[in-house]
């Protein structure tokens, strides 16, 4: 005869999931379909969430709709560089390029204006995507049209437009360079990482020609197209950490898919961009005295720095006692990743230069809502 022994913690929490889940089953099986709310129909596990549009839960708009904000200021940056380096076309129409920079912006790929193309492509589709689906779902969609104030360049091939963002006063935060080589550090645990080219990450440099004065001598706008190529990477690996941080919060599976599906796409932008950085010929811009170093020579170099090391390193993950892990860091809401994170980072980028109180404060205010989001609420 089997004794039954005194239930352990661990089953009596079984137990208790167990209860809970033939709970939300016979609920479902007594309602019937009709009687649920939508949320639990398309979004599964959340049977108390609040549902606020089209069976959204209001953290899902949130996440959405900060979202599509961020999609329309990356489309609005990355058509100011492929009006001028990129290639302008019935797919991402506007400005007629300036060959030039996009010569100098080719040293560091000939396929350079291909991938600039594409990219802005993606993120125009992004933007577009998601106010659509807001749409459909009884939300409101995000427009910042009233915001494009800033001056656009004045060098031969750009158009002259209002601009959401500036890209030509820049202080690009290089540390995503060696943030995903460490094999010790990750950002979630508070570790901060060396900048791949320290004096881009103190001034302010334009990372398109401003006018064509900027066009020479060939050093300078090289300088230009280089920190293009590094504010590129800058760019793409906020969306990559920005996507799986936020779908932490999300509740409604079909929100969950459209971050998980949108999302890796930011991430092999930023592979590309990485891999092409890399390439950005070691110089010093006459004009200002930014350095590029040669990042495989002494005392940069080793696996910090060398410039084919494009795939992140394994390291640390949720807590030092598992083994080292490749993946996408950081991915922890509201520190060092998330909404709230990104916004701050293109603000000390220099994104935002020119930009009104009222434009920060509506950014500000859509990345806490964001961040705030909580699987079930
Ligand atoms: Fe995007």
């Amino acid at each position: 005869m089997v004794q039954k022994t005194k239930p352990s913690q661990e089953e009596k929490i079984m137990e208790t999931s167990i209860g809970r889940r033939s709970f939300l089953r016979k609920g479902l099986a007594v309602g019937g379909a009709g009687t649920l709310g939508a949320g639990l129909l398309a979004g599964g596990l959340p049977a108390f969430a609040e549902a606020s549009s089209g069976g959204l839960t209001k953290g899902d708009v949130a996440i959405l709709r900060f979202l599509a904000a961020a999609e329309i200021l990356e489309t609005d940056l990355w058509r100011q560089y492929n009006e001028l380096g990129g290639i302008q076309d019935s797919e991402v129409p506007g400005g007629s390029g300036n060959p030039v920079y996009t010569k100098a912006l080719a040293v560091l790929d000939s396929d350079m204006a291909q991938y600039i193309h594409d990219n802005t492509e993606d993120e125009m589709t992004h933007f577009t995507f998601i106010n659509a689906y807001l749409v459909s779902k009884g939300a409101d969609p995000v427009n910042l049209d009233k915001f494009r104030t800033l001056p656009s360049s004045k060098a031969t091939g750009a158009q002259h437009i209002g601009r959401l963002t500036n890209l030509m006063q820049l202080t690009v935060d290089t540390s995503w360079w060696t943030r995903l080589r460490s094999r010790t550090k990750n950002p979630d645990f508070g570790d901060t990482f060396p900048q791949a080219i320290p004096s881009l990450s103190t001034g302010k440099f334009p990372a398109i020609p401003r006018h064509d004065g900027d066009l020479s001598p060939n050093d300078h706008i090289q300088a230009i197209a280089n920190t293009a190529g590094f504010h590129f990477g800058f760019i793409e690996q906020g969306g990559s950490s920005l996507y799986p941080t936020l779908a932490q919060g999300a509740t409604n599976l079909e929100v969950l898919r459209v971050l998980l599906s949108i999302g890796p796409v930011e991430t092999s932008h930023f592979q590309t961009w990485h891999d092409k950085a890399g390439n950005a010929p070691a110089l010093t811009d006459p004009t200002n005295g930014l350095v590029f170093p040669n990042l495989n020579a002494s005392p940069f170099g080793g696996e910090d720095f060398q410039t084919n090391l494009i795939m992140p390193e394994p390291t640390v993950f949720l807590s030092r006692k598992f083994p080292a892990v490749s993946i996408i860091r950081p991915t922890q809401i509201a520190e060092s990743g998330g909404a709230v994170a990104t916004v701050k980072a293109w603000t000390a980028d220099g994104l935002f230069i020119g930009q009104s109180q009222e434009f920060l404060a509506l950014i500000n205010k859509l990345a806490v809502q964001a961040d705030a989001a909580r699987r079930g609420f």
